[in-house]
């Protein structure tokens, strides 16, 4: 006899699993503790943001000025971390890690590093947290260096003081100052990709934090969630299936010939990544916000990066009329990050920069307030046979 409650269905859709205080995700509304997204990404900065995140409200001025002050001294890497991202490029070359594999090892090897690791009280897990989210952009950025075989850009500093968050991570990833624009597009889909509810990776991660193991552990398993292309790997995905579609068009940007590819895709079964969503069925809130300043800021760049907004639009209007499937944010997010300038395998790790605020919340949230998260399956095995008979 079964003691457990009926199958939910198929990838728990439609399975609330638990209270937040943290983000509300609705047909209608996404929001951050009380604020609305749209409200958040005109107004707020993405330190802003990580604040009312990891905080639970919006920074006063010199909250806010100490927090950004936290964040810079905390963004230097230890010389562990920096000696490992130098080994990383013949890895990449062999294709045996990318670099959500080699962010997520680098988080780890943070932890084995940092002398709270084990400690997960409230006021350590809240120090843990800043750390974590100063140190990634730090990691993304080395890590490119050395991809690039340039010199590491500040590893003493892990950057320049007078940069904020999103402008010091494209900094370090180049070595290279960003025009204001940059700047500010790269921040607003940072404050989009801060928090999402109880999302794949961020529900992994209090799954981990459930047990009482620590924010590193519980971090580095939200980067293997976060990887695959189902969830945040779509936003390069997105760009890679545009840039193939490009390659079929010979040049020539054209609705029947990408009609032709699609019906293809369709006809294959393809899910066509940076569209639909598990919550979202009438659009994701955050898609046209970036669509919008990303397709401004690749006008400025000219028609190479124009063409990729003209293209996509296409791909989307054709996916309305003949699925009424809407894009995620991760689809204008390859477009965006593409116009500038960021190589492609950087968009999952640079959407880590960003929901380290959300999944730390979370997993401070599970352990001020915990339970083991034990779900039960419902067996579908062999019935009971014996070993001997
Ligand atoms: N391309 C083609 N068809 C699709 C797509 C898509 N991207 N998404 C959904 N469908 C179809 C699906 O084939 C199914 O059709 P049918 O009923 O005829 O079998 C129907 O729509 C319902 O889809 P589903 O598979 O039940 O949807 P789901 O809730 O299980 O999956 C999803 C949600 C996001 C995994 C899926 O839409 C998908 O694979 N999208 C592409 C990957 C992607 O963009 N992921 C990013 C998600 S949002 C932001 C983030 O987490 O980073």
């Amino acid at each position: 006899m079964t003691t457990a409650a009926p199958a939910p269905k198929a990838g728990l859709e439609g399975v609330v699993a638990g209270d937040t205080s943290i983000c509300n995700v609705e047909q209608d509304a996404l929001i951050y503790r009380g604020y609305e997204i749209h409200d958040l990404a005109d107004n707020a900065s993405f330190e802003e943001v990580a604040y009312l995140l990891l905080e639970g409200d919006k920074p006063t001025a010199a909250q806010l000025k100490f927090f950004k002050d936290e964040l810079i001294a905390n963004r230097a890497l230890p010389p562990q971390v920096i000696d490992y991202l130098k080994t990383v490029k013949p890895m990449v070359i062999a294709g045996s890690a990318v670099p959500m594999d080699i962010l997520r090892t680098a988080v780890s090897l943070l932890g084995n590093l940092d002398k709270e690791c084990q400690d997960i009280s409230a006021e350590a897990n809240l120090r843990k947290a800043k750390r974590l989210t100063a140190k990634i952009p730090t990691i993304i950025g080395h890590m490119q260096n050395v991809i690039d075989g340039q010199e590491i850009v500040a590893p003493d500093t892990g950057g320049d003081a007078n940069l904020g968050h999103a402008a010091n991570m494209l900094y370090l990833m180049s070595g290279k100052k960003p025009d204001a624009e940059a700047e500010k597009v790269v921040d607003v889909s940072l404050t989009l990709y801060a928090e999402h509810d109880y999302n794949a990776s961020t529900f992994a991660s209090r799954v981990i934090a459930g047990t009482l193991s620590d924010m590193h552990g519980a971090v580095t398993g939200a980067i293997a969630a976060l990887k695959g292309p189902l969830h945040g790997g779509a936003n390069e995905a997105a760009m890679d299936m545009l840039r193939e579609i490009m390659k079929d068009l010979d040049g020539k940007i054209e609705k029947p010939a990408v009609e032709q590819w699609m019906r293809k895709a369709f006809e294959e079964k393809r899910k066509l990544m940076g569209f639909g969503h598990r919550v979202y069925k009438n659009g994701d809130h955050r898609a046209p916000i970036l669509h919008k300043l990303g397709r401004a800021a690749a006008e400025k760049r000219g028609a190479e990066f124009v063409k990729w907004f003209e293209l996509g639009e296409i791909v989307q209007q054709i996916m309305l009329d003949e699925k009424s499937i809407h894009p995620n944010v991760d689809f204008p997010c390859g477009m965006t990050y593409f116009a500038l300038g960021i190589p492609i395998p950087q968009y999952t790790p640079i959407f880590v920069a960003a929901r380290i605020t959300g999944w730390a919340a979370h997993i401070m949230e599970q352990h001020a307030n915990n339970r083991l998260i034990r779900p039960r399956a419902n067996y579908v095995g062999p019935d009971l046979r014996k070993w001997n008979g």
